[in-house]
Formats: C-alpha cells, sequence, structure tokens
C-alpha cells in the first residue's frame, strides 16, 4: 500500500509536470475499491459445459495460433514480421486470452506458449523501459493494453512470473511518465510522416485497458516503488484521454440508426462509435473513478450501459455495431471482438460497482451471443452475427457499415483478423470472473455457471447445466466457516427461488443493488442446492412488431435447418478473394459457409410457444453450440409470411396489414441461440389460433 506523505509529493509533482492542477485528481492517494475483489486466475476452475468450451477453444483455433497464425507465430513481438496493421494488436491481443485459457485448464501445452511468449517479450524488454517491438516515433502506448493485462493476470496465477513482471511493469512506468510529460507521446504516435489521427488513437479511447493493469500494480505492487509516479501516469492518461463522460451525455450520444444520421455528426464522433471501442469502453468510467474519486461516474457509467442497450443492442446481449455502432434493425452486425469485450467490460463492472444489471447483462451476452458466433469445435468465427441471419454466406451485397461480402461467414480471418486473435479471452475470462471476494473474507458466485474456486481454506464446488437448467449443487468445505453468496438473477421469480442447506430449505432474502442471497456455512463440509425459480418464457418486444423469446438467461431463435460447405481459409484482405497457400494452417481449419435447407421467412404465434426438454438429466452434449444439440428446444405455431430484402439480406418484416399468411399453419422449431447458427431472433407475430 501506499505510504503517507505520497500525496504531497505527487500534487507537486502534477504541479511541476503538466503545468495545470488536475481536473479529476481528489487529492487521495488511496483508490476507489472495487465492491468485489476479483479471485486471481487458477484460482477457479471451470467444469461441465464452461469446462468443454474452453477445451474446445484450446483443441480449436485459439490453441493452435501459436503454432500457424502468422500475426502470434511471427508477430513482430516474438521477432518476426508479420502484422496485420501498424497497431501491432495481433500478439497482445492473443495473448491476453490464452493466458486466462491456459491457467484455467491447466493445459500445459498452452502454458508453455503463454510461457514462452512472456519469457520473449520480457527478455526483449529495451533499455529505457519499453516493451514490445517498437523504436522511436512509433511507439504507441494501445497494443501493450491487452499485453499488460496478460501480465497481469499471468503474474497472479503464477508465482514463478510475479516479480519479473511487476519489475517489467514498473521499468515502463518510468518511461511511460517521461512520454507522457512529452506531450503525451506514446498517445499521438508518428505513421511515417504522419501524426496519428482518428483510429489511430485507439490508445486514448481504450486507455481504461491501461489503468487497469496500472491500478492493480499500484494497489498490490507498489512496495519500494515509486507510486505517486502511477499515481500520476494514471492522471495524464486521463487528462490526454477521450473521454467517455463526453459521449455518455444526453447533449451528444447519438440515440439514432447511425445509417440515418448526417456524416458530419457520427464523424465527429467516430471513436466512440466503433464497436469494439464501445465493447472495451464501457467500464472506462468505472475505472476512472477509482482514481478520480468522482461518484457522478456511477451513474454515467449505468447510462452509459443502458443507452448502448437500448439504442444498439440485439435481444442476445450483443451491441449491434458493424464496425460503427448502428441501430436496432435485425440485420445489423455484432463483431465478435465487440462481444467478449462487452463481456468482459460487464464482468469487470460488477466487480467495481456491485449493480447486478450488469452481471445479469454478462450472462445474457456470455450464453447467447458469444457462441453462436464460433463453430461448434471452435475452429472458425464470424466477423459479424445478425439478429437475423437466415444464410452465412458469402452475400451479393451487405447491410453493412463496413464489413465486407464474407463477414458473417465462418472462417479463420473472414473481414479481418482481429477477431481471430481477440476472441479466445471471451468464455475464459468469464470462467475467472464466476467467483469473487465479498469483504475480507465471503465468497460470491458472481457469474452463474459450473466450477470450482478455492480461497485459503475454503472451496466451493458447484455442478450445475446453467443456464441450460435451474438447480446449481454446491459441495462446500471450509475450515473454520465463512459467509457464501449466491447470485439471484434479475429475472428470476424470487418467490420460487430457493436455497436448501443441509436438509433446511428456504427463500432467498436478496441485497437489491448486489443480487445476492447470503448463506452462512459453518467449518466442515455442506451441500447447498440453489434452485432459481425459472419464470418460464418471457416475451421482449422489438421493433417493428417482433418479439425476442427470453428464457431464463437464454434467448430461443427460430432454428432455421442448415447445411455448411466450406474450403480451405481465405486471405482476409483482397475481399476474401484469395486463399491463403496450402499447408498454411491446420486441416481443422476450414472457412464455411451455411446454407438454410428450407424457407425461413415465418412469423410466429408467440401465445402457442412450448418448451420441451426441462427435464433432461446427465451432462449436456459436447460440443454444445452445435444446430439440434441443445437438449432444450421450443415449438409454436407459425407461418410464411412475404418477406422482402435489404442489400441482400432479410429486411425488417413487414408490419400492419402487410403481414399476413401465404402458406398454412405448421409447427416451427426454436432454439437456444448459441447452437441456432442459422436463426431468427427479432420474430414477427401473427395470431394464428
Ligand atoms: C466528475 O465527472 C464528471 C463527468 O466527467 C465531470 O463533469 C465532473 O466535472 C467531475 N467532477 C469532478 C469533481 O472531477
Ligand atoms: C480516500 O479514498 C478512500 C477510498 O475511496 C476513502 O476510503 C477515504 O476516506 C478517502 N480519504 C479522504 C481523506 O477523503
Ligand atoms: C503536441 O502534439 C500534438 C500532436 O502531435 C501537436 O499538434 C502539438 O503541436 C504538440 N505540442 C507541442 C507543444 O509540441
Ligand atoms: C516519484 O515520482 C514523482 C512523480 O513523477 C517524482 O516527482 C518524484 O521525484 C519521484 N520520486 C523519486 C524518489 O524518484
Ligand atoms: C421498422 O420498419 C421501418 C419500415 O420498414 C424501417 O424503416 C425501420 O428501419 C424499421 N426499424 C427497425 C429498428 O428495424
Ligand atoms: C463473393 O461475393 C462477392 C460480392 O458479392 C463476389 O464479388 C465474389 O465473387 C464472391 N466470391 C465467391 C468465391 O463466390
Ligand atoms: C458441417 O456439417 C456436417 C454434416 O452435417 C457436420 O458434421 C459438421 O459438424 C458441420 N460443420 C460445422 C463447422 O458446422
Ligand atoms: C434459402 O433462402 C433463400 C433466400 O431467401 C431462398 O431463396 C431459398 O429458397 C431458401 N432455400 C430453401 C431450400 O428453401
Amino acid at each position: 500500500m501506499k505510504s503517507a506523505d505520497s500525496r504531497t509529493s505527487w500534487l507537486a509533482a502534477l504541479a511541476i509536470g503538466v503545468g495545470v492542477q488536475s481536473v479529476w485528481a481528489q487529492g487521495n492517494d488511496t483508490l476507489v475499491p472495487l465492491t468485489f475483489q476479483p479471485l486471481p486466475l487458477g484460482a477457479i476452475k471451470p467444469s461441465g459445459w464452461l469446462q468443454d468450451q474452453l477445451a474446445l477453444s484450446a483443441n480449436g483455433l485459439a490453441g493452435h495460433e501459436h503454432d500457424f497464425y502468422n500475426y502470434v507465430a511471427h508477430s513482430t513481438w516474438l521477432g518476426g514480421t508479420e502484422e496485420y496493421s501498424d497497431l501491432r494488436e495481433g500478439f497482445p491481443y492473443w495473448f491476453n486470452g490464452l493466458v486466462p485459457l491456459a491457467y484455467s485448464l491447466d493445459d500445459s501445452r498452452l502454458l508453455d506458449q503463454v510461457h514462452s511468449a512472456a519469457d520473449y517479450v520480457l527478455g526483449a524488454q529495451q533499455d529505457d523501459g519499453w516493451l514490445g517491438p517498437e523504436t522511436g516515433t512509433e511507439r504507441n502506448f494501445w497494443g501493450r493494453m491487452p499485453f499488460f493485462l496478460g501480465l497481469m493476470n499471468m503474474a497472479d496465477a503464477d508465482e514463478a512470473y510475479t516479480e519479473k513482471i511487476v519489475d517489467a511493469l514498473w521499468k515502463f512506468s518510468g518511461l511511460m511518465n517521461g512520454m507522457l510529460r512529452d506531450n503525451y507521446t506514446g498517445y499521438h504516435y508518428h505513421d511515417g510522416d504522419q501524426v496519428s489521427q482518428g483510429d489511430e488513437q485507439w490508445g486514448r479511447v481504450r486507455v481504461q485497458d491501461m489503468l487497469i493493469t496500472l491500478q492493480w500494480l499500484y494497489t498490490e505492487h507498489s512496495d519500494g516503488h515509486n507510486g505517486t509516479q502511477l499515481l500520476e501516469n494514471m492522471d495524464m492518461l486521463i487528462k490526454g484521454s477521450l473521454n467517455w463522460a463526453d459521449w455518455y451525455n444526453p447533449t451528444t450520444y447519438i440515440k439514432q440508426d447511425l445509417n440515418t444520421v448526417a456524416d458530419d455528426i457520427t464523424d465527429a464522433n467516430f471513436p466512440y462509435e466503433h464497436g469494439v471501442n464501445v465493447g472495451q469502453g464501457l467500464k472506462a468510467l468505472a475505472v476512472f473513478r477509482r482514481y478520480a474519486h468522482n461518484d457522478s461516474l456511477v451513474g454515467t457509467t449505468k447510462n452509459a450501459v443502458d443507452w448502448t442497450f437500448q439504442y444498439h443492442g440485439g435481444a442476445s446481449g450483443a451491441i449491434l455495431a458493424d464496425e460503427r455502432l448502428a441501430g436496432l434493425a435485425p440485420y445489423y452486425g455484432s463483431e465478435t471482438c465487440t462481444i467478449v469485450e462487452t463481456m468482459y467490460s460487464l464482468s469487470y463492472l460488477y466487480q467495481a460497482l456491485g449493480d447486478a444489471s450488469y452481471a445479469d447483462r454478462c450472462e445474457k451476452t456470455a450464453f447467447n451471443a458469444l457462441p453462436v458466433q464460433l463453430t461448434p469445435d471452435w475452429w472458425a468465427r464470424q466477423y459479424v452475427s445478425q439478429p437475423n441471419q437466415p444464410y452465412a454466406e458469402n452475400l451479393t451485397e451487405t447491410p453493412f457499415w463496413n464489413v465486407n461480402s464474407w463477414g458473417q461467414s465462418y472462417g479463420l480471418e473472414v473481414d479481418y483478423p482481429c477477431c481471430t486473435v481477440n476472441h479466445p479471452q471471451g468464455y475464459p475470462k468469464f470462467a475467472a470472473a464466476m467467483y469473487v471476494k465479498s469483504g475480507d473474507s465471503g465468497i460470491a458466485h458472481a457469474l452463474l455457471g459450473p466450477g470450482s474456486v478455492t480461497v485459503g481454506d475454503d472451496t466451493v464446488d458447484c455442478t450445475t447445466t446453467y443456464p441450460f437448467g435451474d438447480i446449481l449443487e454446491y459441495n462446500i468445505n471450509s475450515k473454520s466457516g465463512f459467509d457464501f453468496y449466491v447470485r439471484v438473477p434479475g429475472w428470476a421469480d424470487t418467490s420460487k427461488t430457493t436455497v436448501t442447506v443441509g436438509s433446511t430449505s428456504s427463500n432467498v432474502d436478496i441485497d437489491a443493488h448486489t443480487g445476492l442471497h447470503k448463506i452462512s456455512i459453518p467449518s466442515g463440509p455442506t451441500k447447498v442446492t440453489y434452485n432459481i425459480g425459472n419464470p418460464g418464457i418471457v416475451l421482449e418486444n422489438r421493433a417493428n412488431d417482433t418479439v425476442a423469446v427470453h428464457y431464463g438467461a437464454l434467448v430461443f431463435a427460430l432454428a432455421i435447418p442448415s447445411a455448411n460447405s466450406s474450403t480451405q481459409p481465405k486471405a482476409y484482405n483482397n475481399g476474401g478473394n484469395d486463399y491463403l497457400p496450402d499447408g498454411y494452417a491446420p486441416a481443422q481449419s476450414r472457412d464455411y459457409q451455411y446454407h438454410n435447407t428450407s424457407s425461413w421467412n415465418y412469423a410466429i404465434d408467440p401465445d402457442t410457444l412450448v418448451v420441451h426438454g426441462t427435464d433432461f438429466t446427465g451432462a449436456l452434449p459436447n460440443p454444445l453450440f452445435a444446430p439440434g444439440a441443445n437438449p432444450l428446444s421450443m415449438t409454436a405455431k407459425g407461418c410464411e409470411i412475404s418477406w422482402g430484402y435489404y442489400h441482400g439480406v432479410p429486411d425488417t418484416p413487414p408490419t400492419g396489414n402487410a403481414r399476413k399468411c401465404i402458406g398454412d399453419v405448421v409447427d416451427v422449431r426454436l432454439e437456444p441461440l448459441g447452437g441456432a447458427k442459422l436463426h431468427l431472433v427479432d420474430l414477427p407475430t401473427l395470431t394464428l389460433t
């Protein structure tokens, strides 16, 4: 922790170094604590269906990029020559995802990969402290941000790495201080003769991802180091940033479909509209607040999240942004990178602010939006997915702002490589945030799912098929007893939600802010059964007289029967018209199109929806997120309607009298979205009985 006199020196340093009194600093050198402390990476071990997904990813594309994928295996960070952009972010993104994947699974092959990568980069730290391959005016902070998050997690997970990582980051911090004092060098780097502009200033709009590591370094590892310098870095980074508080402001924020707004207005705010930035930036103001001690940022953060989903969100918890925020039309795309960043931001926000709505949203995105964007075997991913996507093919035209004709097919690097290197962080970070510390000795099951945690002498092991089932069974062992908490989802019917300890059942008594119910665990072994009252089917009204079908934390979509075809992987550039060289990728890496094998243009009668399969027993199938694989399904009455096209994909469905059956009333099938690669989520309704 910090020494008492550093505050004075820090304020003095600000006066000298930056020349202006900080607008953010409140003269308090203690960071605002997180509501819940995260547990060190590795303390939580996923099991059940979640472990299956991590293992598929480890044995799939994520776990093989280090062997062959140019932007990892031959990255300039590892002494190679390959980058997909001068941001040099490919390797950092990969590292950020592979560290939690490797440690959560204890996978020795992946551990070797992340160790050798960390050893190389730390070993190549430049004399002045810079980490990474850049020299001179090419130095841009951004690429460091995901890499440092990976280092932070590795330092927590592995004592063999803690000291060298902490030392390397402190050395970097000294250099960063000088760079920031020198007119914010590192924020506006030079690309050739050009000072970076616009989307090359990603560091300024993504700076929260740097601050998280600096804040961790400050609270956990500042003994014997100059904490004042770190505070000063945080101050300058925030001052020089593109500040999300300026965007999440009622007079600036664009609530309309951006494709209907004049270019000069959208262009002025582009960094705040870029989908991945939005996903990452949802947490920004909560991160800033830890330093700024500014509680108005709590409300601004709530607006940030609520407005994003209200005006630019899909029912699945995806942010609709096909490179730039769009609107609510069901043909817009959500980017895989944006999904995983959204999950990480929402899990961070629950830890930082304790507001249960962030955990509910995080689960929604994790259980629905993420898995539909990957093939069942985790060897291929989409660039964007659409709420209504009855085929995933090379489109003749696209409805997207800036995504090419292959963008919603599945492949190695369709459209752009960022999602290839960034998708691996999704479930590993979710798994690592499932449990948190509450207070000094409490443990909370914050994000629900199967897995165990060990904290000191206490272990909690949860067996569950949640969110596909509603019962969570815990085997708990404690040396001296502790307070255990379970989060009760916002959608739960609390009158039917019970907790059974030993043979005593009781209803839950929920903290209104955190959604947590407390259970006192005695010393010794304890069995707890947590039964979440499922209210059944819940309809969400969507645009133009459509509904999305929710069931607990799941979204059910009309499942369009499909067949797939595949080719060897295509290069992302040149419009996806060139194949990558033979032998470049392992044989399992294929580019897939999914073709509808029936008509898709159905309206349904929501009053006829029936859920099937809730009585399934035993383990969930593996792979789980494949068409037809999930034991849960729904049926409803439906009929074909005439439904037009918009730029090569289904338009918004007709409304009013234009919506009528053009065929017989038949039974249609809905499935949990994750497996239904071809699907309609925003469903037009008709009364058919
Ligand atoms: C708190 O943050 C808001 C939003 O950025 C800003 O308008 C306000 O000036 C800040 N207050 C202080 C005391 O820093
Ligand atoms: C400084 O901030 C910490 C954390 O929010 C708080 O507990 C403490 O009271 C603050 N100190 C002062 C002097 O305001
Ligand atoms: C600081 O950097 C910006 C962006 O490169 C430049 O426009 C400005 O002139 C610089 N200011 C000084 C004092 O060097
Ligand atoms: C610590 O950092 C501050 C801020 O950069 C600086 O003013 C001070 O001289 C440093 N202290 C030491 C002992 O290096
Ligand atoms: C609703 O339908 C109208 C008319 O087709 C269309 O212009 C509008 O974009 C649709 N809105 C959404 C959010 O899909
Ligand atoms: C993919 O679609 C684009 C645009 O519609 C077209 O130009 C291209 O020839 C198609 N490629 C293949 C292999 O069909
Ligand atoms: C493609 O279809 C075949 C045959 O149904 C199936 O075995 C395979 O798993 C599918 N591949 C993907 C990536 O969905
Ligand atoms: C699949 O969808 C396309 C586009 O709407 C349609 O033309 C085609 O008939 C559908 N395929 C089948 C087998 O129904």
